[in-house]
């Protein structure tokens, strides 16, 4: 939905944002991580989301639509927190606003204590690939890249020397370490899921916005998925924000808030 390219680590351009779909995985989810975290943010009373009042409209040729009414929302670091709602709620577009990949029409949002409203959009594109991790529905890998390349692409984004020690450290985890020089089209969907979970893990992320991670995914293959995000996100002391319209998967975070026609409530 967001207008605005999405800059941050796993791709700068925009006409990928539509991509790919699919399925296939194998679990690592007993393995454990032998790589460093976020230092930063580790105290876990520091808010690092922040939505104060947030509201986004839009106007087409036809309507003026509301798509998300006075949201708030504070989220501590190293919480996973489920944000639920039946598709057309608004739950990408919040993501995509607590992500500072679009701006809203009202309200504030502050990531690790920035308002983004006080950045433009290279700031703001900056604070995300350095900080900020993402896995879509879509995997949007770039087709041309193998795994590793994908994989390390966010340490060229942010300006710094590939970590190719790094990058086959992550794919390792995710059981991928004999599809190292495989490109997205040589991989199942599960797999190629799997090289952007990786991917986005790579800059040690102080957080992970993870959009409908497994929608185009198989059960089985959805369910393996799941099992790996969690566990890299406990390994690497990530903040979790997961959209999904799964309840169960909802439960197996820290906190659950439910998205209805644009208004967010938490339930316990
Ligand atoms: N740029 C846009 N222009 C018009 N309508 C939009 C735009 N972005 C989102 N919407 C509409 O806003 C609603 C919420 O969209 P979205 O946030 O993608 O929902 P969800 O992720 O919960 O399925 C939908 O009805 C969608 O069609
Ligand atoms: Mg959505």
């Amino acid at each position: 939905m967001s207008q605005s390219p999405i800059k941050n680590a796993p791709i700068k351009d925009p006409s990928i944002t539509k991509a790919a779909e699919n399925e296939g995985v194998n679990s690592s989810a007993e393995q454990t991580s032998s790589l460093s975290t976020s230092p930063e943010f580790d105290d876990s009373d520091k808010i690092v989301i922040q939505a104060q009042s947030l509201s986004k409209s839009v106007s087409t040729e036809k309507e003026h639509l509301t798509i998300l009414k006075q949201v708030n929302l504070a989220i501590r670091a190293g919480e996973s927190v489920a944000i639920v709602g039946t598709s057309g709620a608004g739950k990408s577009t919040l993501m995509t606003l607590l992500a500072g990949l679009d701006v809203p029409t009202q309200g504030e949002v502050s990531l690790l204590g920035k308002p983004l409203s006080t950045l433009d959009d290279e700031q703001r594109a900056t604070l995300r690939s350095d900080s900020i991790g993402f896995v879509f529905q879509s995997f949007l890998l770039i087709p041309t890249l193998t795994a590793l390349e994908n994989v390390t692409l966010p340490c060229l984004l942010k300006g710094e020397k590939e970590d190719i020690e790094r990058a086959t450290q992550l794919l390792t985890e995710v059981g991928l370490k004999d599809r190292l020089t495989h490109t997205p089209s040589q991989l199942s969907g599960g797999e190629q899921q799997r090289v952007a979970l990786a991917r986005a893990f790579m800059i040690k992320p102080s957080i992970l916005f993870a959009d409908e991670p497994t929608g185009n995914l198989d059960q089985v293959t959805a369910a393996k998925i799941i099992e790996q995000l969690f566990e890299l996100n406990k390994a690497h002391k990530t903040t979790l924000v997961l959209v999904t319209h799964d309840n169960d998967l909802a439960k197996r975070c820290d906190r659950t808030f439910y998205m209805q026609a644009g208004e967010l409530e938490e339930r316990e």
